[in-house]
Formats: structure tokens, C-alpha cells, sequence
């Protein structure tokens, strides 16, 4: 039996989960069309340039910092909300960077992470049931009839929104914003009279020093490009195949497939099925590639999925993101990162504290506990160092916006708290300074 060549759409022969259902074929049509005649959001050589990054980071040479929001949005789309949002990743990795001396690879969950999986298809308030909301690139969060119907013009809306965000991150991270002489304006104003945000503070002064130090040594610091200049990728789960399908384009360079939505795709929890159309059309981009592992994964399917996205073992091709919860993870990764050793894949191995840490709080919002996700990072190191795994990375949901979705911290979101900035459309993200409180406590577990 011959293996027939892969095709962007081969997934369509597959049982595909959380796919929209659009009301209006034609129009979904139209819009697929429009899409496939757009040009590429990111380059099929910046993909393998993460790639890099990462096969240096599976090898114990780096660490992964992916994080964004759980659900960007059509309507808090802004400038400003892209700045601080790019600040607090910055932040972190400064962080990271210099009390670990790890070079930190930067993924941003932005410019195109708009696709939710639900686990109802419906939802029902107070006897009216209506369609799910799966994220603004299928249809409206607003709970009535007409915003709920799934519209695919807002397919395009979405990739134009990407594009955008896009534009506005490259112009940052590449026209001096993320200069390292300007460490200390990252620090958002809200931040920066809390204890995290002091202790950043001094950070930022010894790396002015430093710098000041290297420049009076008789070095050339403006001809050092990595001093001015970061390199910021993206990604998102690639959950909505008929979009990623219709923006997969062949690298002229190589002939290979690349999924040129995002330089990094991840499959979820719920989609990451060996035999489903998720894994089918994911393993034929050339994109590194994530896949979530839950607390009822198996060594078997973790291998699977191995085998399936990374046949031929190619370091850096593969990051796993163990999201157990923190009750979990102690019992739930050793077995999963013994067998895929065992088996000889490369992989990165990252830890998403968050997804299994979500619950509904008495007042009735979704809800997690900074502690919690404490606790299941110290887990994870701890199950990796068990392993001799280098714990390679982790995935967070954060904005830079004030927000009070997520309790505890230092200065302590608390239950009474929840209603006040309560802003997210989908799961709590950690405000920016539970962020940097996290990017801390990250480095204390690494240096150790
Ligand atoms: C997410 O990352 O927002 C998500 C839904 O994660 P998971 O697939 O791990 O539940
Ligand atoms: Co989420």
C-alpha cells in the first residue's frame, strides 16, 4: 500500500471536531476564496527559524515563553492593548533571561488566536438555548440569536486583524521598542509600585549598568543587533481547519507545506485525536507544532501523536504542553514523559498551568488560582527533573491590562474582586503582575 501525498485538505476526509457549522455555504465559500488569494502572514523561513529555537531549547539550550490571550478579540483590538501586552512578555523574558543566563525563545499567543473549542455545542440561559460562542472568527459573543449564527466574513475579519497586529508587532519588536536600553519603560504603570514591579525595577538598573559597563569596556553596543532587536513569533490552535487550510501555501524554497497563519500551531485537548483531521492537516505543515496533553492522556497516545507530527524526530519540531492541573500533574506526566524518551523523540517539553486549573467561582465567574498554577509549575519541573527532561517551557494566558480574573498574587486578587475588571471572553488570564510574579518564581525553579 502506498501512502497517498498529503494535501492541505486532506483533513476533510477525517472526523473533524468543533468545526463550525456555517449557515450560508456559499458565503463561507466566498470568504475561503478571498482567503486563499491573500497574501502569507508569516514566511515559511521564519517558521524554521523557531524551529531552531526550539531544537536548541529541546536540548536543554533554551526556554519557551508562549503566552497571550485566551481568546483575542474584535472589539478590544487596539494599539495599546498589543503594547502592553508585548511589555509584559518582554518583561517576562528579561526576567527569565537574566537571572538564568537561558536564552528565552518569545511566542506570543496574538495575531490570530481567535478560534475557541467548546465542550457544549449549545449554551442555555434562563430557558433560551443558543449556539456556542467559539471565538469572534466564527461568530458574535453576545448572547442573542443573530450575534450566535456563525458568519464566515468573519474569517476575513480575522485574518485582517491578524495582519494588523502583526504589522504593529514586527514594527515593535524590530524599531527600537524592544531596544534593551529601554528595559525599564516596559514596566507598566500599574505594575511598578508592587513588589514584582520593584523588583523588576532593580533588575532593569543592573542591566543599564551592564550595558553602561560593556560600552565603557570600548564595545560597540550599537553595532550589536541583539541589544535592539527581538525576535517575536506567533501562534495559535489551529482549530478552525477550513482557515488554515485556505492560508497554507508551498515555501518556493523548499517545495514543503507551511500553515502561513502563525509560525507555530497548536493542536487542543480536545481535537488532538492520532486519526483526526486536526493531527492530519497539522502533520503535513512544515510549522513547528504543540500539542496539549490533559490529565486522561496516555503514554500510548502521547507517543502516537509523536510518531503521527514527528516521524523522523526532527528536534525542534515538536513542544508537548503537559496541562494536568496542579492536583495531577505529579501522577499524570511521569508515565508520558518516560515513554516518549523512550521512544526516542526530541520534543520540548512546556507546561500550560492554566487550562487545568479553570473553575466556576460561587459568584459565577470562570476563575483560577495563582497558586494553582504555581503549584502545577512546581510539579512539572519536578516531574522533569525526575525524568532528566529538561523542562523546556511554558504556555501562559496573560494580558497587560489591569484585570481581576484570576485570584491570589501578591497583591491579592480576592474573591470580592472578580466582578470589578472582569474582561476576558473566554478563560481568566493572569494580570501583569501575577505575570511577572510568575516569570520570577519560573526563574528560582530553572536556576535550580
Ligand atoms: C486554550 O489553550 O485556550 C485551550 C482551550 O486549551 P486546551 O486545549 O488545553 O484546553
Ligand atoms: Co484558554
Amino acid at each position: 500500500m502506498f501512502a497517498t501525498e498529503w494535501s492541505p485538505d486532506g483533513w476533510r476526509s477525517r472526523p473533524a471536531v468543533q468545526q463550525p457549522e456555517w449557515p450560508d455555504a456559499p458565503a463561507a465559500e466566498t470568504a475561503l476564496d478571498e482567503l486563499r488569494g491573500l497574501p502569507p502572514l508569516v514566511f515559511a523561513g521564519e517558521a524554521r527559524q523557531l524551529t531552531e529555537s526550539l531544537a536548541a531549547t529541546a536540548e536543554g539550550k533554551g526556554f519557551l515563553l508562549l503566552a497571550g490571550d485566551c481568546a483575542e478579540s474584535f472589539e478590544a483590538f487596539s494599539a495599546d492593548t498589543i503594547r502592553d501586552k508585548l511589555k509584559v512578555i518582554l518583561q517576562m523574558a528579561v526576567v527569565l533571561t537574566y537571572s538564568t543566563g537561558v536564552p528565552v525563545t518569545k511566542v506570543g499567543r496574538i495575531a490570530g488566536q481567535f478560534a475557541k473549542p467548546r465542550s457544549e455545542p449549545t449554551e442555555a440561559r434562563s430557558g433560551t438555548e443558543l449556539p456556542s460562542f467559539r471565538g469572534d472568527i466564527v461568530n458574535g459573543f453576545a448572547f442573542d440569536a443573530e450575534a450566535r449564527k456563525a458568519d464566515p466574513t468573519r474569517l476575513v475579519r480575522a485574518y485582517n486583524q491578524s495582519a494588523a497586529t502583526l504589522n504593529l508587532l514586527r514594527a515593535f519588536t524590530k524599531g527600537g521598542f524592544a531596544d534593551l536600553s529601554r528595559v525599564h519603560a516596559w514596566n507598566l504603570e500599574y505594575v511598578a509600585t508592587s513588589r514584582e514591579g520593584k523588583r523588576y525595577e532593580a533588575l532593569a538598573q543592573e542591566i543599564e549598568r551592564a550595558l553602561r559597563f560593556m560600552a565603557a569596556c570600548g564595545i560597540d553596543l550599537d553595532g550589536e543587533l541583539q541589544l535592539h532587536e527581538v525576535d517575536f513569533y506567533t501562534a495559535h490552535e489551529a482549530l478552525v481547519l477550513a482557515y488554515e487550510e485556505a492560508l497554507t501555501r508551498r515555501d518556493s524554497l523548499t517545495g514543503d507545506w507551511y500553515d502561513c497563519s502563525a509560525h507555530l500551531l497548536w493542536v487542543g485537548e480536545r481535537s488532538r485525536q492520532p486519526a483526526g483531521a486536526h493531527v492530519e492537516f497539522l502533520a503535513g505543515v512544515g510549522n513547528p507544532l504543540g500539542v496539549k496533553l490533559g490529565p486522561t492522556a496516555t503514554p500510548e497516545e502521547a507517543v502516537a501523536l509523536c510518531e503521527r507530527l514527528n516521524p523522523r524526530r526532527r528536534p525542534g519540531r515538536l513542544v508537548l504542553f503537559s496541562r494536568m492541573g496542579a492536583d495531577r500533574v505529579v501522577q499524570g506526566l511521569p508515565p508520558i514523559l518516560r515513554a516518549v524518551t523512550m521512544a526516542g523523540h526530541p520534543v520540548v517539553w512546556a507546561c500550560d498551568p492554566m487550562h487545568g486549573n479553570t473553575f466556576v467561582h460561587d459568584s459565577g465567574y470562570k476563575t483560577r488560582r495563582f497558586e494553582d498554577v504555581m503549584r502545577e509549575l512546581r510539579g512539572f519541573f519536578a516531574a522533569c527533573e525526575t525524568a532528566g527532561a529538561w523542562p523546556g517551557g511554558v504556555h501562559i494566558e496573560l494580558t497587560g491590562d489591569n484585570v481581576t480574573e484570576c485570584l491570589g498574587g501578591t497583591e491579592e486578587v480576592l474573591d470580592e474582586h472578580l466582578e470589578q475588571r472582569y474582561e476576558t471572553m473566554c478563560d481568566p488570564r493572569l494580570n501583569a503582575r501575577q505575570s511577572l510574579d510568575l516569570a520570577f518564581q519560573v526563574s528560582e525553579l530553572l536556576r535550580h
